[in-house]
């Protein structure tokens, strides 16, 4: 029998299928040429079953999304004292590419906007395999199966990543970054073009939501405090300027990326992940946050 969780993700997508605002993100060319029509939506709970509906083989970049587990593995490489003595945990209220640091100490604000995040990715140990291999195999590990850079979308925004390169320029002269801005960049951005679909994304939510251990192998990926400092900060910061409304509406830690993906958790419970193309005014998918808008209040999900 057709489990009714799968009946009621297909009315997910039905009821959000008059949203069509936002505009596909044009300073990526390859993310300028995406289908806008795609649309997925997948929840994965803590026992690790998954459900999804809609495009789900569908692949596209993880982008900003991918920011959170780098957070994760830095903090797990060298502890969270000596992650935040070079990236802060302050919402900048600013948008995601803004270079936004703290006039005090000139680091960025937090690790879920572009600064923070080519900080934290320069951060990571290469003594076992390049940042770029660990965040491979670190996404593989929490999906189960063996994840890909997309070489298009990575070439494609390596070619117009001036704005990173600057960021990246600025953070250097503060102090903040510990690597040479082209490598630090070019890393980054490979780390964002890693190719996924919303089940794999459900899973690695539902990692997080499984304070670390990954639901399928039961492996231990993130230690248990790790996990809670990611959550913390995904909760402030992980729809930017946007973290605010989305707390209130939403009420669940999240990020998205600005391929159109979105990822929810709610701890202990599931992860959960939407997917489509268009971005409101803050980077994130218009008709994502509506679906998952629709998944709190009809399950219940917000937090308070
Ligand atoms: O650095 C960038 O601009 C992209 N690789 C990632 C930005 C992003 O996903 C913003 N999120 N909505």
């Amino acid at each position: 029998m057709r489990s009714p969780i799968l009946d009621y993700l297909d009315t997910v997508i039905e009821q959000t299928a008059h949203v069509d605002s936002g505009a596909l993100a044009d300073y990526i060319p390859e993310l300028a040429a995406a289908d806008p029509t795609r649309v997925a939506v997948a929840l994965c709970t803590v026992n690790g079953t998954v459900y999804a509906s809609g495009d789900t083989d569908h692949h596209f970049s993880i982008q900003s999304m991918s920011k959170p587990f780098a957070y994760a593995l830095a903090i797990e490489d060298y502890g969270l004292e000596s992650v935040l003595d070079h990236v802060g945990v302050e919402p900048s209220g600013d948008t995601f590419n803004e270079l936004s640091l703290d006039p005090e100490t000139g680091k960025p604000r937090n690790p879920m906007i572009n600064a923070g995040a080519i900080t934290t990715h320069a951060l990571l140990k290469t003594e076992h395999g390049s940042s770029v291999e660990r965040m491979l195999n670190l996404f593989s590990k929490l999906s189960d199966r063996r994840i890909e850079i997309d070489e298009s979308v990575a070439t494609s925004e390596l070619g117009t990543g001036d704005r990173n390169l600057g960021l990246a320029h600025l953070l250097r002269a503060t102090g903040a970054l510990t690597q040479e801005p082209r490598t630090a960049v070019e890393g980054y951005i490979r780390q964002c073009a890693a190719s996924v679909t919303v089940r794999d994304l459900a899973l690695m939510a539902a990692t997080l939501a499984n304070s670390g251990v990954q639901p399928h192998t039961q492996e231990r990926v993130f230690r248990r405090d790790t996990t809670r400092q990611v959550l913390s900060v995904m909760a402030s910061c992980g729809m930017y300027d946007a973290a605010g409304d989305w707390l209130s509406t939403v009420g669940i830690p999240a990020k998205s990326g600005v391929a159109g993906g979105i990822i929810g958790v709610l701890p202990g419970q599931i992860g959960v992940a939407a997917f489509s193309p268009r971005l409101d005014m803050h980077g994130n998918s218009a008709r994502g946050v509506d679906m998952m808008q629709k998944l709190s209040q009809d399950l219940g999900l917000h937090l308070m």
